[in-house]
């Protein structure tokens, strides 16, 4: 026999009382109703005792950081999740040049100004460029390093148009550029054509009639940044230049994304200006911008020099160095097929049938690469390695999405003719 005594079941066993704990149905509702209780105390002191900026607030922003606008206009700035507009302080560095009232900015004159919002302990800052109406010529440019932020200051220097830097909303840090990590942003927002929110805005477009358009190469092509502006604001009726900076790539994997985008307007041959000079750019744009058999960006279209990846054909950039040269010579007018085997998880090798000359140099290879490897080996990536080889060339208008199909379902031919 046992009697429940309040969660002890007292049992007599061969002639001596022991003690057994039990749960009675009672008794373990009455505790999980404490525990809960508990948790739910605990959990409030937590919320109470975190500092303000640690709750999950939503976080104040300001709607633009960098405004672009001539002369006589006014715009409204904001600070987006402010719960009291009331307790925001504006300010200018020169209200000479662009004064602010509640946020809304008034361009003065022709010049710089910053505009700050002060709100709690925190300062919000937006750079107002004010010009003076009377240019023609507009540089716009993304940049994620600052390279193409200094061709975009040569091209200034050279043709001295006005100039606006694309800010993205949540900037770049360096773990999102880490092209080495496929699943760094700035990759998948690569593979996925993503557009990016942008905090540029630009009031004065109309004024110009000459846009020059800048960006890093990411993965053959413009940079999602470049896809939000272009989405945003029409280019209709106007002239536009495209330049980049690259690693190598150039600028040919991106120029017809541009023509497509910028509907209605005259788009110039772009050029990868990564190492002109002020010189240099005033030779590209007296030139009118014109490509010859050699590409705009440095690199050989080689337009006589096609491949196919097994029945595919691919756009290729070759580089302009002796090893292609030999290759277009082996080549000739005849046809090369070369067995390729998948390796690593990211690329394709196979043997040429011969050396050819090489160069290599320590290369970080990246989805669309063609390298030689080795003197004799022909390589083709769609993810990435870091060795030493001498490029060949980069396919272009491919994502990676695509190339990874094309090259990871196992060993391709390719051919070159
Ligand atoms: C995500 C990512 C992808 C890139 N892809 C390429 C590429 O396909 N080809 C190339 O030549 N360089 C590539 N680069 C190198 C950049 O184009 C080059 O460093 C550029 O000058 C950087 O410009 P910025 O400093 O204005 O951002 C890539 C860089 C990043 C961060």
């Amino acid at each position: 026999m046992s009697i429940v005594y309040n969660g002890f079941r007292k049992k007599k066993m061969h002639g001596v009382n022991n003690l057994e704990i039990v749960e009675s149905e009672g008794y373990g509702m009455r505790k999980r109703l404490i525990g809960i209780f508990t948790f739910i105390v605990i959990l409030t002191g937590i919320v109470i005792l975190l500092p303000k900026g640690t709750r999950a607030e939503a976080a104040v922003k300001i709607s633009a950081k960098v405004l672009h606008m001539a002369k006589g206009q006014t715009y409204k700035l904001k600070l987006t999740n402010a719960k009291s507009t009331k307790k925001v302080t504006w300010s200018s560095s020169d209200s000479s040049v662009a004064s602010v009232k509640k946020g809304r900015v008034t361009a003065n004159k022709e010049g710089m100004a910053v505009i700050t919002a002060k709100y709690g302990k925190k300062v919000y800052e937006c750079s107002v460029s004010v010009s003076g109406g009377t240019e023609d010529s507009l540089i716009i440019y993304f940049s994620a390093t600052g390279t193409t932020g200094d061709a975009a200051a040569k091209i200034q220097e050279a043709v001295g148009a006005d100039i606006v830097r694309l800010v993205p909303k949540t900037d770049y840090s360096s773990a999102d550029l880490k092209y080495t990590d496929n699943s760094c942003r700035a990759n998948k927002e690569q593979a996925e054509n993503t557009m990016p929110a942008i905090s540029t805005v630009i009031r004065n477009l109309d004024q110009y009639s000459t846009i020059y358009i800048g960006y890093p190469i990411w993965h053959g092509k413009e940079p999602g940044v470049i896809r939000t502006f272009l989405s945003k604001y029409s280019m209709e009726g106007k002239t536009v230049l495209p330049f980049c900076t690259s690693g190598s790539s150039g600028i040919s994997g991106s120029m017809q994304h541009i023509r497509d985008m910028a509907e209605g307007a005259d788009v110039k041959n772009g050029k990868d200006l990564t190492h002109s000079s002020v010189k240099d750019i005033e030779e590209w744009i007296k030139k009118g911008n014109e490509i010859s058999v050699k590409s705009d960006d440095g690199g050989y279209m080689a337009e006589n020099m096609k491949m196919k990846i097994g029945n595919k054909e691919v756009d290729v950039i070759w580089e302009d160095n002796e090893s292609v040269k030999a290759l277009r010579e082996l080549v000739g007018s005849g046809t090369v097929s070369i067995n390729m085997s998948m390796y690593g998880g990211f690329e394709q090798v196979g043997e040429i049938g011969t050396s050819l000359p090489r160069n290599d140099t320590q290369t970080t290879t990246l989805c669309g690469d063609i390298v030689l490897y080795s003197g004799d080996k022909l390589v083709v990536f769609y993810g990435s390695n870091s060795w030493s080889y001498t490029r060949l060339g980069k396919i272009t208008g491919l994502d990676r999405a695509q190339l990874t199909e094309l090259l990871s379902e196992g060993n391709v031919t390719i051919t070159i003719w």
